[in-house]
């Protein structure tokens, strides 16, 4: 199997996403690391270790990163969306397990240096430690085999502001740093999470498969309201578990090499990511955009896979 990094901000996507990666034998997830983002820092850390506790894999290091963005503190979070506590109200048993002692951003280059084979990490929160890691340990970070990030949007506007999606809005600064870096990046964005919806029927699957399904399903109530009241979808876009797909099954979205620039002004298009599509990319620098999805594929990937989680 393919070694793993989850770099995340727990955070109901988030929750799922480490469970499909634990079900997943095409990776052997090593490393959980934790970011502020839909909640603080405390918050998605002990949510890490919840999760990871409930799938029986409190083996897996937790270690926490940056508890701010770069530059500008974020002004909100994503409690409305996720849940004050991150998983959409449900309170999991706490873990066995202590977080790791060091940084974040420390454990990650660690792991890649001593790796002997190439790692993906899958990024699925601000990107605050990912461009933390590029500054401080290049060579390390030289070392990522695939970079997989759910952020941005091409040519769907945004979801928090009318430009910019969450993740790259929360810390643009750090997201124009990774996007730089000449990375292996794969950009798994609203064009192709947005069309990829996880439907009640879906969710009933493995709610009905035993425990940990049935607790994944309960996390996911609340943000199956806020889809319902917010964009009139009778279903959840499980945004980080598509990334996490892409992770687990290169090639499973349509990419195309694009030059990706970040809004980094004060102004409204603040967060936004320029995705020129011109033609495709021939720069060093390009990044692999996801411009297609088979969502039903996708879906019933994710809904088999967390079935099997039992
Ligand atoms: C992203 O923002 C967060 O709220 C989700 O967890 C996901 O990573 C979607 O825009
Ligand atoms: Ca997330």
């Amino acid at each position: 199997p393919t070694p793993l990094v989850v770099d995340t901000d727990p955070g109901i996507d988030d929750a799922l996403a480490l469970l499909l990666a634990l079900a997943s034998p095409e990776v052997d997830l090593q490393l959980v690391t934790t970011v502020h983002g839909n909640v603080d820092l405390a918050q998605t850390t002990e949510n890490a270790l919840r999760v990871l506790h409930l799938a029986g894999r409190s083996d897996v290091p937790v270690a926490a990163g940056a508890r701010s963005s770069l530059v500008v503190p974020l002004a909100r979070r994503a409690g409305h969306v996720h849940g004050e506590a991150g998983l959409g109200g449900v309170v999991l048993p706490p873990s066995v397990a202590a977080v790791d002692p060091r940084p974040a951003v420390v454990a990650l280059a660690e792991l890649l240096m001593r790796s002997d084979r190439p790692v993906t990490v899958a990024a699925i929160g601000p990107l605050t430690n990912i461009a933390l890691l590029v500054s401080v340990y290049p060579d390390a970070a030289a070392r990522i085999g695939r970079l997989v990030v759910m952020g941005g949007s091409a040519s769907r506007g945004g979801n928090v502001t009318a430009a910019a999606e969450f993740n790259v809005w929360a810390d643009p600064e750090a997201a124009a740093v990774v996007f730089a870096a000449g990375l292996p990046t794969v950009l798994v964005g609203l064009d192709v999470t947005l069309p990829t919806v996880l439907t009640e029927a879906g969710i009933a699957r493995f709610a009905a498969a035993g425990p940990i399904g049935a607790q994944a399903a309960a996390v996911l109530r609340q943000y199956l309201d806020h889809a319902r009241t917010s964009y009139g979808i009778d279903g959840v876009v499980v945004h980080d578990a598509l990334a996490l797909t892409e992770a687990i099954v290169p090639g499973t979205l349509h990419t195309v090499p694009r030059d990706v620039v970040v809004d980094t002004g004060p102004g409204a298009g603040r967060g936004q990511t320029l995705v020129d599509r011109r033609s495709p990319s021939t720069s060093d620098t390009a990044v692999a955009v996801a411009e297609g999805v088979d969502s039903d594929a996708a879906v019933e990937f994710l809904v088999s896979r967390l079935a099997s989680l039992g």
